[in-house]
């Protein structure tokens, strides 16, 4: 805790950016939890130590079993465009699935849950998603006549023919890039135009809070899409959420669309060889957004990604075969695609997927589900996380689950948030993984080993195994652990899990991650290559990392960076609040004055006294440098579909700015509420829109940008 007021008016560089985070106590793991750990050994870190790079990641790929082994472990003869594992061949599908047939053909792979409580629960034996990935692995090839290297695009919910799908095309060597099913059809169009592909995959409809919704027409926005961007769909796939009956009042188009259960009995016992890939194949793409225009669609690896999935899968997410593992994720984003489909399945395990929304019906979902599937791994973003504490604090203890482990992903989690994850969804038994990484890095980058490293709240731990972070500040030097300055979060050495490229943007690909820290384009050496996460983060003296978000998610007022998240974490010590966000308003004495949305507990009502305690704790926690200009208490805060606050959004409000495009958003609706609410205080209270600079206009209009 500081005030910091007597070094307001001497710039900050940035190299001196204040970090206000107050160190947490560290928790241990329960000795149970140790005694049946994957990697309970602490000679695991030598193992992995800097000197054994890049061969350590052998006992990764050695996870997997490989048609012919590679002779070349780590190519760097093209940076940054790494190569892993070169020479060796292998089939993801297989690797998968066929490969667990001898030991566990009865045992179920997945687990769907749908989202109607009245309806079966349905188990997938790892013999029936053999059949069933065979099936559609002949449709594709011999129906829609997909080939090695062709892309396929999938707009599926959580069912379980979207990991079948995935499967289906790892088998055949085709490129499968999933569009998050809460995507809109245009957003799916641009997609198939990026990607270039001629079919889509798809489902007529999906539960999501009760209700079932027409997923098909969608798919009809999306092919009109692509067809303005000049790519042509041939064949669209549409699955139907109960085979034979049609969710959706698009009608089917002659010649186009097809209905998957009808075409299905054809391929019946069809059994397709698994094809022998390169271990550099791509094995599929995963969209993610960048400040600007395009979205960028990561490629990643066979060999190297599921080598690294099943790795990390293994001594992170600690699964064992007979475990019940529940990532509580959407497939449509690189957490499930990682860590719902490819690390489980490689490790034959059993993956629970949930078709829809946590608190549907009620808050106690979720514990309903682990009770009665017995899940003892379960993974979940902060969000998610924020959202049971807000609506059903006291469901957790209502039932009789038990998890060893749990894991958050997404976002920097607030030490009172991670505090209850423990004690009330965890009960105090489970030890806790924090996992940074992002959609371009595969797997894991920053975590705990959970039987070997303490945890701290708040606090993603230090670089995984393998992995050696470093922060450098704006001039490439490196800020020192323990120096309680921020800086740019780095990776020096690559890893088999990042990404090959950009799809189709080799350029974007080497600018965005790689030309800021590049010290040699000429180079070879992977050391010349950090690469760029665009996240800053901090390292206290114990070698752990506290990630305080995007690079662009700072507040500079007068001079003094401030982290969104240290703001918002400073509110959160507000028992009453649930939620909150910290934004920018544009100040003519201070360059950037803090404005905070908080949403408050069930039960609590919005007071002038409550946005006044909010105030005080900013600042106590962080210094009057931070106080915010206003509070503003709101009903819910705008979300993305996965569950990041747009903050971007409500800078515009507080900017009485264009808000952008707001209809990807999981709750567009609560724009209009906040913006009448705020405007009208504002107007209130003196407070009048002002013109902008184009350089302003930018920063609110991308602030936070998550979209
Ligand atoms: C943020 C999700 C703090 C970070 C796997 C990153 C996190 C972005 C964490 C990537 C974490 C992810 N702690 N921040 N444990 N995990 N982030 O691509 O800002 O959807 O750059 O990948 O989320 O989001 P993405």
């Amino acid at each position: 805790m500081e005030t910091d007021e007597e070094s307001q008016d001497t710039p900050v560089s940035e190299a001196q950016i204040a970090v206000h985070w107050r160190e947490e106590e560290y928790y241990q793991p329960p000795a149970k939890f140790i005694a049946q750990a994957n990697a309970g050994d602490p000679s695991i870190f030598e193992r992995f130590r800097e000197e054994r790079f890049p061969e350590c990641f052998k006992e990764y790929a050695d996870l997997l079993s490989w048609d012919a082994y590679w002779h070349t472990t780590l190519d760097t003869s093209n940076p940054p465009f790494w190569k892993w594992f070169v020479g060796g061949r292998l089939n993801a599908s297989f690797n998968c699935v066929d490969r667990h047939l001898a030991a566990s053909s009865n045992k179920a792979a997945l687990i769907w849950v749908p989202e109607p409580e009245e309806e079966e629960t349905r188990a997938i034996t790892y013999q029936e998603l053999y059949k069933r990935v065979n099936e559609f692995a002949a449709l594709l090839r011999d129906f829609a006549g997909v080939k090695i290297g062709d892309r396929v695009t999938f707009h599926l919910p959580m069912v379980p023919e979207l990991p079948v799908a995935m499967l289906a095309c790892a088998r055949l060597g085709a490129i499968h890039s999933q569009v998050f099913g809460g995507f809109s059809g245009a957003a799916c169009g641009e997609r198939i135009a990026d990607a270039d592909s001629h079919v889509l995959v798809t489902m007529d409809g999906f539960y999501r809070n009760g209700e079932l919704l027409d997923h098909k027409v969608k798919a009809d926005e999306a092919i009109a899409r692509a067809h303005d961007l000049g790519c042509e769909v041939d064949k669209v796939l549409v699955w139907r959420r109960r085979p034979g009956q049609y969710a959706s009042k698009s009608p089917m188009v002659e010649g186009r669309d097809f209905f998957v259960d009808e075409l299905l009995p054809d391929y019946r016992d069809k059994l397709v060889e698994p094809v022998s890939m390169p271990a550099e194949a791509p094995l599929f793409l995963m969209y993610t957004s960048g400040t600007t225009g395009r979205p960028k669609g990561c490629e990643h690896s066979t060999g190297g990604y599921l080598a690294y999935v099943a790795g990390t899968s293994k001594y992170y997410q600690d699964i064992h075969p007979e475990d019940t593992y529940w990532c509580f994720a959407d497939i449509g984003w690189i957490t499930g695609h990682s860590y719902i489909v490819y690390g489980p399945l490689a490790l034959g395990t059993t993956s629970v997927m949930y078709e829809g929304v946590p608190t549907y019906p009620d808050p106690g979902r979720p514990w309903r589900i682990a009770q009665r599937l017995g899940v003892d791994i379960f993974h979940t973003s902060p969000t998610t996380v924020r959202m049971l504490r807000k609506v059903g604090p006291d469901e957790p203890a209502k039932y009789d689950y038990h998890f060893k482990h749990m894991t958050t992903v997404g976002e920097p989690i607030e030490p009172e948030v991670w505090r209850w994850y423990h004690e009330v969804i965890g009960k105090g038994e489970a030890v806790i993984v924090d996992t940074w990484w992002q959609t371009e890095n595969g797997g894991f980058l920053g975590s705990t080993l959970p039987a070997l490293q303490a945890m701290k709240p708040g606090s993603c731990g230090p670089g995984v195994l393998g992995i050696y972070p470093v922060i450098y500040d704006e001039n490439g030097d490196e800020v020192l652990a323990g120096s309680g300055r921020a800086g740019n979060m780095c990776i020096r050495n690559p890893w088999p899990g990042i990404f090959q490229t950009i799809w189709g943007q080799p350029e974007k690909f080497v600018d965005t991650y790689y030309a800021k820290y590049c010290r040699d384009r000429q180079s070879k050496d992977w050391r010349d290559w950090p690469y760029f996460a665009g996240d800053g983060a901090v390292q206290a003296a114990d070698g752990y990392f506290r990630i305080l978000g995007r690079v662009d998610d700072v507040i500079n007022v007068a001079g003094h960076r401030l982290g969104t998240k240290e703001l918002e974490s400073a509110s959160l010590m507000v028992d009453e609040v649930a939620e909150a966000a910290a934004v920018p308003v544009i100040d003519d004495i201070r360059g950037r004055a803090v404005e905070m949305y908080v949403s408050l507990k069930p039960g609590v009502q919005a007071s002038e006294e409550m946005s006044a305690k909010v105030s005080r704790a900013i600042d106590t926690e962080i210094g009057k440098i931070a106080r915010p200009k206003n509070v503003w208490i709101v009903p819910d805060l705008p979300k993305t579909r996965s569950g990041k606050i747009m903050r971007r959004v409500i800078a515009g409000i507080s900017n009485f700015t264009d808000v952008g495009d707001t209809s990807t958003l999981a709750n567009p609706e609560i724009v209009d509420v906040i913006r009448h609410h705020v405007q009208k205080e504002k107007a209130a209270r003196g407070e009048v829109p002002r013109e902008l600079s184009r350089e302003e206009l930018e920063e609110i209009q991308s602030f936070g940008s998550v979209e």
